[in-house]
């Protein structure tokens, strides 16, 4: 049996075919409307979450199974101090799959210890967020055509941004890969990214503070917000949260090819007038996000389809 923790569970190769499946499941639907059939999804959500969620939830009904689960800690039994371990052995039960979210930093690695069912991490604290990081390189894939030689902006909150940390880990499998690391210094990247994944690989990295200064030379610009969320005090949040936004301005100064991903929601980050751009792409990234779990569904459960 397999979970889903981090992107590094899978390798490049597995990468690319679970890749080439959320291609083909993209272009041939029709093919996989029953490839779950019988089966169920839970969803067990202890952090608010849309994309990530309902994503999951429709990519298993467009393989023709069910889902069912919580979309908060206190639906839960978590409300009346239940482990994750204790409610993952009663969710095996019900469920042939597990995608879960959890505000703790390891939560679905426990879960996924004492489960019976594959369990995947739908974004653990500020630590990994393994289905967008598979989201966003189908989407870099399919509208670039490759996932290696490039260099990738990653702005915003990347101490916190979880997303952006399993993005890093994932890219560096890659080569000619390239990193410039945008960032106020209360959000800088954390170091054992910078430390321990960069520098051991010898990635080449930058750490700037300027939008403006970065965004030429970019093959793709990652946005993120600011993870409310995560800060201690209301008051850094605050001072912290408008610190970037994209504006048409700013995107003029960007290559004709350059992509904008962003995970979403987005607060303030990207101005709305950017949306019309065509370099925008966060929403068809959204999209991407159900095809790349329903191949990932089918790959955690074994279903292949002729
Ligand atoms: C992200 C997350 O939950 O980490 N959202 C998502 O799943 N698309 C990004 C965020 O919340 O900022």
């Amino acid at each position: 049996m397999r979970h889903l923790m981090s992107p590094l569970d899978l390798s490049v190769d597995e990468l690319d075919e679970l890749l080439n499946l959320a291609n083909d499941i993209e272009k041939h639907p029709e093919k996989y409307a029953h490839a779950c059939d019988g089966k169920k999804l839970a969803t067990c959500f202890y952090e608010p979450s849309t994309r990530t969620r309902l994503s999951f939830e429709a990519a298993m009904l467009n393989l023709g199974g069910s889902v069912l689960g919580f979309a908060s800690a206190d639906s839960s039994s978590a409300a009346k101090g239940e482990s994750v371990s204790d409610t993952i052995r009663i969710i095996s039960c019900y469920a042939d799959i597990c995608a879960m979210r959890h505000p703790k930093e390891g939560a679905p690695l426990v879960a996924s210890q004492k489960s019976q069912i594959p369990v995947i991490n739908a974004g653990d604290g500020g630590h990994q967020h393994p289905t967008q990081t598979l989201t966003d390189l189908l989407t870099i894939r399919s509208l670039k055509g490759r996932l290696d030689n490039m260099t990738i902006g990653l702005c915003g909150d990347l101490k916190f941004g979880r997303t952006v940390h399993s993005l890093i880990n994932a890219l560096i499998r890659y080569p000619g890969i390239r990193f410039v690391l945008i960032s106020p210094e209360e959000l800088k990247i954390p170091s054992y990214i910078r430390e321990d994944v960069l520098k051991a690989k010898q990635i080449p990295f930058t750490e700037v503070e300027r939008l403006e200064d970065a965004i030429p030379e970019l093959d793709v610009l990652y946005m993120n917000r600011v993870q409310k969320e995560r800060f201690f005090n209301e008051e850094d949040y605050v001072r912290l949260k408008d610190f970037y936004i994209l504006t048409r301005e700013k995107l003029s100064l960007a290559r004709e090819d350059m992509l904008v991903l962003h995970p979403l929601p987005r607060v303030n980050e990207i101005s709305v007038e950017v949306d019309d751009d065509p370099r925008a792409v966060y929403f068809k990234q959204a999209q991407y996000g159900v095809y790349v779990r329903m191949a990932l569904i089918l790959t955690l459960l074994g279903i292949s389809v002729e």
